[in-house]
């Protein structure tokens, strides 16, 4: 599985941590930044996230900010994107099984490291159930208009 990791300044040190715990793995992990504490704007780091998994670059994306919702409304603008804020096992699950969620935002403000690497291991090993949530999953995609920024 190709995973794409993206985060602003305040999720930096978390995606950091995120991706050698998949990379020690043998996940393909692509590290779309940022790379440092300094301050950036977080839709950009979500834009590429969000393409790369819309392209089919990567299978799954993962996002990282303050509290994930930034992340999740701007990733949300991209076409065939289903992002989705965690912050338990619960939310972890079900954005999965429920809703296909194909990227995963996490609040590196209100989730320790250590609850963020089980909901990534959630959010990668649950399947989509399909049955009757597979005609709402289509259902949002008839909804969706393509937006990126370049
Ligand atoms: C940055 O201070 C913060 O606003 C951002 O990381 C995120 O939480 C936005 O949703």
């Amino acid at each position: 599985m190709r995973i794409a990791l993206g985060a602003d300044h305040a999720g930096v040190a978390l995606k950091h941590d995120i991706t050698r715990l998949l990379t020690a793995r043998g996940l393909a992990c692509t590290d779309v930044g940022t790379m440092t504490a300094d301050p950036v704007d977080y839709p950009v780091f979500a834009a590429r996230v969000a393409e790369a998994v819309a392209s089919g670059a990567c299978d799954r994306g993962i996002l990282i900010c303050g509290t994930g919702i930034g992340m999740a409304i701007a990733a949300n603008k991209v076409s065939g994107i289903r992002a989705a804020a965690a912050y338990d096992e619960t939310t972890a699950r079900l954005c999965r099984a429920h809703n296909d969620a194909n990227v995963l935002t996490l609040g590196a403000r209100l989730t320790d490291a250590a609850t963020a690497a089980r909901l990534v291991d959630i959010f990668l090993a649950t399947p989509f159930d399909a049955g009757r949530h597979a005609r709402r999953v289509a259902m949002i995609a008839a909804m969706t208009c393509a937006a990126a920024l370049t």
